[in-house]
């Protein structure tokens, strides 16, 4: 994997937006009021519960949109936990994934490609809802195109379905297709479905151990630099 090589032309470049344009930790503090003194680790195992039931649903063919997989995989967390807080703790917790800030150097990393002419959308297992919310607490409002959410495809990345909305979107082939994504499982995917993929490697991740290879590994300061609109 190179840092940075030539930029990759592509059509439109998109974005994953949980842990890569919003960031997460606000929910260790939100998860303090439910678990104190273990917020950290119960928001830890809240978005594990969310992703595994993202992707068990994927795979039994049981859909239900990225809020109700939110709400009970916070559910689930609580009890195992031990911890039993009332309905209005628990939509306040909630609430806090609706109200993410953007991560460090994400505002810029996106202006940076609006303002060089590239065509930029979000491509999230978020519900169409929630991604609309998270948008406009990150301050993003307005630099993307299309906000394509995992709703259409009644599937959860890394399932090829979600990842063909963006080439049923825009029309061009995967590989003029940019994605942006902090997580491994996502960057995965997407480079499985042929996108040219940029990775924010978090320090000391690996990838899942899948058939897939990233060309890209990037952070927010070096993605402006990948991509170039062609
Ligand atoms: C996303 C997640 C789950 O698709 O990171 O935005």
């Amino acid at each position: 994997m190179t840092e940075l090589g030539e930029p990759r032309r592509v059509g439109v470049v998109c974005f994953d937006l949980y842990g890569t344009l919003v960031d997460l930790a606000p929910l260790d503090v939100a998860c303090e009021a439910l678990a104190p003194r273990r917020g950290g680790p119960l928001a830890a195992r809240w978005r594990a519960r969310q992703l595994e039931a993202s992707w068990l649903r994927t795979a039994m063919d049981r859909w239900a949109d990225f809020e109700l997989v939110t709400r009970e995989a916070l559910d689930v967390a609580c009890a195992e936990f031990g911890v039993d807080p009332d309905p209005e703790a628990r939509e306040a917790t909630r609430r806090a994934f609706l109200e993410l800030p953007p991560l460090a150097g994400a505002v810029e990393g996106v202006a940076d490609l609006g303002r060089a002419g590239l065509r930029l959308a979000v491509l999230s297992n978020g519900s169409a809802a929630m991604i609309e919310a998270s948008v406009r607490s990150a301050g993003l409002d307005g630099w993307f195109e299309a906000l394509l959410s995992a709703d259409a495809a009644r599937a959860y990345k890394p399932h090829p379905a979600v990842y063909q909305l963006a080439v049923d979107r825009f029309g061009w082939a995967p590989e003029r297709i940019g994605f942006v994504t902090a997580n491994g499982w996502d960057a995965a995917g997407a480079a499985a479905h042929g996108f040219a993929v940029a990775w924010l490697r978090p320090p000391g991740a690996v990838l899942p151990a899948v058939p897939a290879s990233i060309a890209g590994e990037a952070s927010w300061a070096t993605v402006p630099r990948q991509f170039a609109p062609g």
